[in-house]
């Protein structure tokens, strides 16, 4: 057991301090409930709950309540580049997830001052992504009551610290912390406790569970990649995302062109350098979910550890507590 696993666990209701990170693609609500089931702990991805998975919001999470009666979490990104129809989807969603009886709010991309108060209203708790020591000591601050350290080995949206530095910058910290990033199985998953994180969060191993629906050939090239094959692009959201190395990630370069990288550069231009990225993204990664023909593969460099498709259930018999 990690330092503060037992908080971690009462703050989740999960039995293993294992999360399913919250994924666009990969967040069905099939996954997240056999996640849950299986004793871990899934979180929903609203858009992918809604716009790519074609629930609407309250039947998708009533959905997941079909199939378990364990807890599962809610992610809320809070930039939304002053979009207000992004904005008032949150309000809407977060208002549905807390009379659907959601416990676990996962927040990430800004300051979820607002989300706290609101959640310390409902009995709720609240987890925030950190990509750096500045920003986790800004979270405390906020009130959250867990930190969810995103290190340079994640799949997605990438962070630029190790595991190791980040502990090593978070020690005195008296929150759970949590090891997003890199965990292809349970050696990694002992690594972190042993390091001193209360639990960790998965993506791309529950990417490769028969429960997940992205295509076969996007789970056949996690379990055929090796570390050396997971390359960062900005392309996906201005900033560095881990994918898998293919034709279709590698066609116009790995990196956004002149302009977009004068506006990512200007605080002012940054937001909507970083809209009109995440919109082009969205659309391209979106299509990974079913069409087997398009590789923008997502996936952080535990993949080498990654060896089958399995079950959440088998997956999850081999991280004991
Ligand atoms: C395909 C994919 C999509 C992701 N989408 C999101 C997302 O929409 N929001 C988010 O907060 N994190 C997202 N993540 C990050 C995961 O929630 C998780 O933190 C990360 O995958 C952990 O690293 P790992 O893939 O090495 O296990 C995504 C990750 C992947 C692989």
């Amino acid at each position: 057991m990690g330092k503060n696993t037992k908080t971690f666990l009462k703050d989740t209701g999960a039995s293993i301090p294992v999360v399913c990170g919250p994924m666009y693609p990969g967040s069905n609500p099939e996954l997240i409930a056999a996640v849950s089931e299986a004793g871990g702990f899934g979180v929903v991805q609203p858009l992918s709950l809604t716009s790519l998975y074609g629930h609407d919001f309250r039947e998708g999470l009533r959905l997941i309540k079909s199939l378990t009666d364990k807890p599962f979490g809610v992610n809320f990104t809070i930039f939304g580049g002053g979009n207000k129809k992004y904005h008032d989807n949150n309000k809407k969603w977060m208002d549905i997830s807390i009379e659907e009886g959601v416990k676990f709010f996962l927040t990430s991309l800004g300051k979820p001052t607002e989300i706290v108060k609101i959640a310390k209203k409902n009995d709720i708790k609240v987890y925030h992504d950190v990509p750096n020591k500045k920003v986790a000591l800004a979270m405390v601050d906020c009130g959250v009551d867990g930190l969810n350290c995103i290190n340079w080995r994640a799949g997605g949206q990438t962070g630029i610290y190790s595991a190791e530095k980040f502990m090593e910058d978070l020690k005195d910290i008296k929150i759970p912390l949590i090891c997003a990033g890199g965990i292809g199985n349970e050696n990694d998953y002992k690594k972190a406790l042993e390091m001193g994180y209360s639990g960790v969060q998965l993506g791309t191993r529950f990417l490769a569970s028969k429960e997940c629906i992205v295509t076969k050939s996007y789970k056949n090239a996690i379990v055929n990649s090796e570390e050396k094959d997971i390359v960062w692009t900005n392309k996906i959201a201005g900033n560095n995302s881990s994918v898998i190395k293919t034709k279709d990630i590698m066609r116009g370069g790995l990196r956004t062109g002149p302009i977009i990288n004068f506006m990512l550069r200007r605080p002012k231009l940054k937001k909507y350098a970083r809209m009109y990225l995440m919109s082009k993204g969205l659309k391209s990664y979106s299509k990974t979910a079913f069409d087997d023909s398009v590789q923008f593969w997502q996936a952080g460099k535990g993949v080498g550890g990654i060896k089958s498709i399995e079950s959440c259930a088998d997956i999850l018999k081999n991280y004991k507590i």
